[in-house]
Order: structure tokens, then sequence, then C-alpha cells
């Protein structure tokens, strides 16, 4: 068994542990491993990295990905999926398995569809918006360095008497945002799946301001809206598969905070802080089981497939199921967290 791997689209702490659970239990069915390097552009040219259990034993606590990562689209433009079978051919691999969100995990799919390509997918992000698994991993590294910066902006905060307006990462989908928020309790939590209604959050600081409470914490997804707006963009680029950049709601809303409450207000932007890191303890272990069972998968010849967390267990569910609906985050979890912003 020749198994390539590849890790596509943003980085996240807990790519690594995937590539050592995957190369390890190759390894250990007598098979080997080789992985391509940036994504699919690694694919495409045939750029790769022979990898075996010594070569990947020590990457378990390194965040980002050994292999590097792109947001090259081999649907992008004509003939680039051929290349990609192309090299798979000439390589004399067995199986591809792509770690990735939705866009390389779409990727996957539809070269299995199109070509019968053996792929297997294995899905991770740091916004937690995948629909067939119920966390990735790079979630929780993440919630951990959101809580410690909120922790460390909580004291000048509050020696200033300021608000903090915190712009986290998420996209479309508020999951970060509500899990940091309830995290670090914050005093507002806005996310893209509710219209934010701005005048309800500026008397929620001011009554806690007029109850003693000296400072303020106001946790916003980059894919938020307020009322009667659109989402901000840092500007009108795309990348290969059709996404904006989004940012700039946390300077907005902390100036009409200002404005509106006349309580000096700052902004900050964590940004590519909460992909970095060394990967939770959580994130690797999901990491290392999803790639062990992605290598079992492809010792089985179960292709077309998304290893997927579902309660404690990692299960087999079909690719093309587990891709092309963004996962917004449940209302449950707003619900609950609402509790503590009345
Ligand atoms: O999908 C992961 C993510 O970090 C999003 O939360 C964010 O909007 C985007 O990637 C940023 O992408 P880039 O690294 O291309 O700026």
């Amino acid at each position: 068994m020749k198994v390539a791997c590849l890790t596509g689209g943003g980085d996240c702490p807990g790519l690594n542990a995937v590539i050592r659970g995957l190369v390890r239990t190759i390894h250990n069915a007598g098979g080997q491993t080789i992985g391509f390097l940036e994504g699919w552009r690694g694919a495409i040219e045939g750029n790769f990295v022979e990898l075996d259990p010594m070569r990947t034993d020590e990457i378990l606590p390194v965040g980002g990905t050994i292999l590097g990562s792109s947001r090259t689209n081999p649907y992008k433009d004509p003939g680039l999926a051929e290349e990609v079978v192309k090299t798979f051919k000439k390589l004399d691999l067995d199986c591809l398995v792509a770690i990735g969100g939705d866009d390389t995990l779409g990727v996957a799919s539809k070269l299995y569809s199109d070509f019968n390509l053996p792929t297997i997918g294995c899905p991770k992000t740091i916004d937690n918006d995948l629909s067939s698994t119920d966390f990735t991993f790079g979630f929780d590294t993440c919630l951990n360095t959101v809580q410690d910066a909120v922790d460390k902006l909580r004291t000048t905060a509050e020696s200033h008497r300021r608000v903090m307006v915190v712009e986290v990462m998420g996209r479309h989908a508020g999951w970060i945002t509500c899990f940091a928020g309830i995290a670090c309790s914050a005093d507002a939590i806005l996310v893209p799946e509710e219209e934010v209604n701005l005048d309800t959050v500026c008397q929620r600081l001011m009554d806690r301001r007029a109850a003693g409470k000296t400072y303020g914490i106001v946790m916003v997804s980059e894919g938020a809206k307020l009322k009667g707006d659109q989402f901000i963009t840092k500007d009108a680029e795309v990348d290969d598969f059709g996404h904006v950049s989004l940012g700039g709601i946390g300077k907005r809303v902390a100036k009409q905070i200002e404005e509106k409450t006349g309580i000096e207000t700052r902004d900050v932007t964590l940004g590519h802080l909460q992909r970095g890191g060394s990967p939770s303890a959580y994130d690797r272990v999901l990491g290392t089981r999803l790639g062990i069972h992605a290598a079992r998968l492809a010792n089985k010849g179960e292709f077309g497939k998304m290893v997927a967390l579902r309660g404690l267990h990692i299960v087999a569910v079909p690719l093309e199921e587990a891709v092309g609906t963004m996962r917004t985050l449940y209302p449950e979890f707003m619900d609950e967290a609402r509790e503590f912003l009345i």
C-alpha cells in the first residue's frame, strides 16, 4: 500500500498529529506514505517528501503542518485535476488522504466521483463549521488561544475602565465566537447567525457599568453583520475557491459603542494568532485518532469516505455527503450563553 497525504486550506494546530497517526498506522501495516507539499499544488506538480515514523515522531506538539498548505484549487483551471490523476499514476499510489476543510475535501470528493481516484478525507478547521463531524481539531487550541488573549485584555481593560471589542475568526459561522465568549464570560457575543443589535449591547454595557462592572468585553465574529448591513471584507480579492477575506467589523463595533455609550472603547483583531501554536491535548488526541482511522480505511480499500467524530467514536461517512454544507452555530449554544447576556 502506497499512500499520499496532503494538507490544504488554512492551517491549524493538530495537522501534524494526523500526519503522524496516518504514517505510523500505514507503516505498521507494511505500507509506505508520502506527503505532497503545499496542498493540491504539490499533487498537481508532483512535489512531495517521503514520510516514515522516524521523520514524523517528533511532530506531535508542533503547530501548523510540516507539509505546508495552500488554497490551490485543481478545479479552478481546466486540465489541473487531470494533472493530479497523472501524478497519482506516475507515483504508483494506491490512495490519497486529503486533510482539509470544505474546499480541500470538496476537491477530494470530486476527484473520487470524476476519476474514481481513491481518495479519503480528514476534516480540519479552527472554524468547526464542517457538517459531518461533531468537532474539528484545531478548534479547541484556537479557543484556548482566544481565552489566553482575553484574560490579558481583561486586566488592561479594567485598569482603563474600557470596553474591549475582540474580533475573532470563523468565517460565516459563530462557533469560535460563542464558545470563546462563554469561556471568557464576555458581556456580548456577536455571531453571524444573529443580526447584531448594537443598541441592546450598548444598553447592557451601560447597565453593567451602572451596577459596578468597570470594564466590558465584546466578542464579535469576523463574519457578523450589523443590523441592516452586510458582512465586512478586507478587500475585494477572492481566493481560488471564491472566498473573500473577512475583517473590520471589530473596529466598526468599537466606534459605535464609544459613540453611543460614551465609554472609551478599543478593538483588537486576534487574526492568525488563532491558527498558531502547539495543539492542545484534545487536538493532539483527536488528530491522532483521525490519522489512524484514515489509514485503516485506506488499508481496507474504503475510498470516497471521510473520517469523522460522532460522539466519542471515529466513523466513516461518504465524502460527498460531508462537503458542500457549512455548519453554522447551533442556536442552543447562544441560547445557553444568553443566561449571562441579559
Ligand atoms: O478557515 C480558517 C480561517 O482561519 C478563517 O477563520 C479565516 O476567515 C480564514 O481562514 C483566513 O484565511 P487566510 O489565512 O487566507 O487569511
